[in-house]
């Protein structure tokens, strides 16, 4: 798990728990999404009408999307087993060794932020990819010798959030490569409300769309907060989700009406006092905040240049009239 500092309040052990019950297991469960959804049932069923394999594939996209849960639904379809491994813990060729032979003909291998393994690991892999085996040196420094192993035919799925880390060859060993995005207003609502169902809570139509509206296209996050607004509406309220208690919650969490969060306010406001509203490289940005690179670049970043907030430009970041008519502030000099 990375950029511990922005989703510290997202990882606790209970949500955790609540988590496993409320992801979706069937592709049918899987709300939005659709050209991957579709383009995934196709290829599952192809392979299982030719009685092959699944080609490998490697989802991409923002923290929260539903990587994880997409990987576990192929294993669901495909009806194979799957087996989790995260890129930075395959320390030694012996690792990846372990985890592939045990792995039973068709199963899912997933590979959590797998732009983390290290580059050796990645070159192992790449034979295991291609023809099912496995070149491994075995032995001490001179007396070492080379074995291959066969492996079951199986199933990579790769998850990353930093696609343009992975080395060329391994990105070229993915026959299906999909790239997961924001989640509309709708179907933020859809995910809310269907885990009000599983949890047994109660929610107006007009609260899921305002939770909805504020999760920052991702379902992780829709999920954190319309659990956080239940624990108000218990306590304050009689229990059930209306936009009242909904919208009290929320402002007390200092989500605002886009959903940004204190980080995403810090990190407009430092671009705008600090460097007169850009441009400012992410290194500049990132000491004057206190996030790291990556927390800026895979966490913040993405929503605030999908809602147009922000800009990437060759010179650096800048802030765009309309997040200063959000944040209503007056530009001194255009
Ligand atoms: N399409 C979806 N429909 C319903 N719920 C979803 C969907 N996608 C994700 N979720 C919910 O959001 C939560 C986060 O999803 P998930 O853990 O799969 O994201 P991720 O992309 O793997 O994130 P990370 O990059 O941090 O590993 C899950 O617990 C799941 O309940
Ligand atoms: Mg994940």
């Amino acid at each position: 798990m990375q950029n511990e500092s922005v989703i510290t309040n997202y990882t606790l052990e209970e949500d955790n728990i609540i988590d496993n019950t409320i992801r979706p297991e069937s592709i049918e469960e899987y709300i939005g999404q659709e050209d991957v959804k579709e383009n995934i049932s196709i290829f599952v069923c192809a392979a299982k009408m030719r009685n092959e394999p699944l080609d490998h594939v490697l989802l991409y996209g923002p923290p929260g999307l539903g990587k994880t849960t997409l990987a576990f639904i192929i294993a669901h379809e495909l009806g194979t087993k799957i087996k989790t491994a995260s890129g930075p813990s395959i320390e030694k060729s012996g690792d990846l060794a372990a985890i592939l032979s045990s792995l039973e003909p068709g199963d899912v291998l997933f590979v959590d932020e797998i732009h983390r393994m290290p580059r050796y690991i990645e070159e192992i892999l790449y034979p295991a990819m291609e023809d099912y085996s496995l070149d491994i040196i075995v032995g001490s420094e001179g007396n070492s010798r080379n074995i291959k192993i066969d492996l079951p035919p199986f199933t990579l799925v790769g998850a990353t959030t930093r696609a343009g880390d992975l080395s060329a060859p391994l990105r070229d060993r993915f026959g299906i490569v999909s790239k997961l995005q924001f989640y509309t207003e709708e179907e933020l609502k859809d995910i809310i409300k269907r885990t009000a169902r599983v949890l047994e809570v109660e929610i107006d139509d007009d609260a899921a769309l305002e939770l909805a509206k504020r999760s920052r296209g991702t379902p992780r996050i829709a999920n954190r907060l319309f659990k956080r607004v239940r624990d108000f509406a218990l306590v304050k309220g009689n229990g059930r989700v209306d936009k009242k208690i909904t919208e009290e919650a929320l402002n007390r969490l200092k989500v605002d009406k886009m959903g940004l969060d204190n980080t995403d306010h810090e990190l407009l406001l430092a671009i705008i006092n600090k460097f007169n509203g850009g441009p400012v490289g992410v290194e500049a940005l990132s000491s004057s905040i206190g996030e790291e690179v990556t927390t800026i670049e895979d966490v913040c970043e993405p929503y605030l240049l999908q809602t147009g907030l922000l800009k990437r430009t060759a010179r650096g970041r800048v802030v765009t009239d309309k997040a200063y008519d959000i944040l209503g502030i007056e530009r001194n000099n255009k």
